[in-house]
């Protein structure tokens, strides 16, 4: 649950992780982990390589079995939930890997990302996306297989937006484009979307140019969580920025190690 004075400050969520726990067959890889996103708000997770980041949204997301805790969409409860009838829901996630459709032109994979809308909705919807992710546009008839690294992950979340998800769960979506590009997207694209009221929970490793454009961030290390607090007292954490945030930001690289670097998990 939230510590902070805060969070007073902050809308009514629409997505509540609470003490989320899951892993891969072992011990748990994230463990009791707890966050909240309300309409509008950008929340970013950061923490170093391994720090079960993905493992979190994967969990949300429905796409890997969460063994306690629970996650709850607009007050209905979504724990386990299949991927797609969680995107019925309002719940769009974009993978760290991104997981377009090669052979298909972005225009086509825009249209099944739609396949929740009628016909005419799918082409007003890929019109909303291109506007909001103009580098997209003059791509529109390029097959996937064609696509940079960059353009592909571009082509992941206007994927995910067709739907017009309520709530947007992105990994690492800066993963591939240059800083100017990351800077513009989160500073943004991102930015954007969240002042039409989606609540957006990012995973980024350029922490500093994400907790710049946030309102929220949560420090993970280790499955748990060290941090829940305004995204500008996370970048301004000197004695976690130095680990975390400074080489991240510099230049979207691993961070180092976490030890000595956190402080107890504030439950
Ligand atoms: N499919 C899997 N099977 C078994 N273990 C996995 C699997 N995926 C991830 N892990 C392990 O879970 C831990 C957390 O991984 P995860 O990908 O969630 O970390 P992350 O914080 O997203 O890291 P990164 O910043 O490198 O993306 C790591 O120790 C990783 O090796
Ligand atoms: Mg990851």
């Amino acid at each position: 649950m939230p510590t902070s004075s805060d969070d007073a400050a902050r809308p009514d969520p629409l997505l509540v992780i609470d003490a989320l726990t899951a892993g891969y067959g072992g011990p748990p890889i994230i463990d009791q982990v707890s966050c909240q996103v309300g309409p509008g708000e950008i929340v970013t997770i950061v923490g170093p390589n391994g720090a079960g980041k993905s493992t979190l949204l994967k969990a949300v997301a429905g796409v890997l079995p969460a063994s306690g805790g629970s996650v709850r969409l607009g007050g209905q409860e979504i724990t386990n939930r299949r991927a797609d009838r969680l995107a019925r829901l309002g719940l769009g996630f974009v993978p760290q890997e991104s997981d377009v459709f090669d052979t298909l032109t972005v225009t086509e994979n825009l249209e099944m990302g739609g396949y929740l809308l009628d016909r005419r909705a799918v082409a007003e919807q890929i019109a909303t996306v291109l506007d909001l992710l103009p580098a997209l546009k003059k791509l529109r008839g390029r097959k996937a297989e064609k696509l940079s690294g960059g353009e592909r992950k571009m082509t992941g979340i206007a994927r995910a937006l067709m739907n017009r998800p309520s709530v947007l769960l992105l990994d690492e979506p800066t993963a591939g484009l240059s800083p100017e590009l990351s800077t513009t997207f989160l500073g943004e694209h991102v930015r954007r979307l969240s002042e039409h009221g989606t609540a957006v929970l990012l995973v980024e490793q350029k922490a500093i140019a994400a907790l710049e454009a946030s309102t929220w961030g949560v420090l993970l290390v280790n499955g748990r969580r060290h941090l829940d607090c305004p995204a500008q007292e996370l970048a301004q954490r000197h004695d976690i920025g130095e680990l975390f945030l400074g080489r991240a930001a510099a230049g979207g690289t691993s961070p180092a190690k976490p030890a000595a670097a956190t402080r107890a998990q504030p439950e």
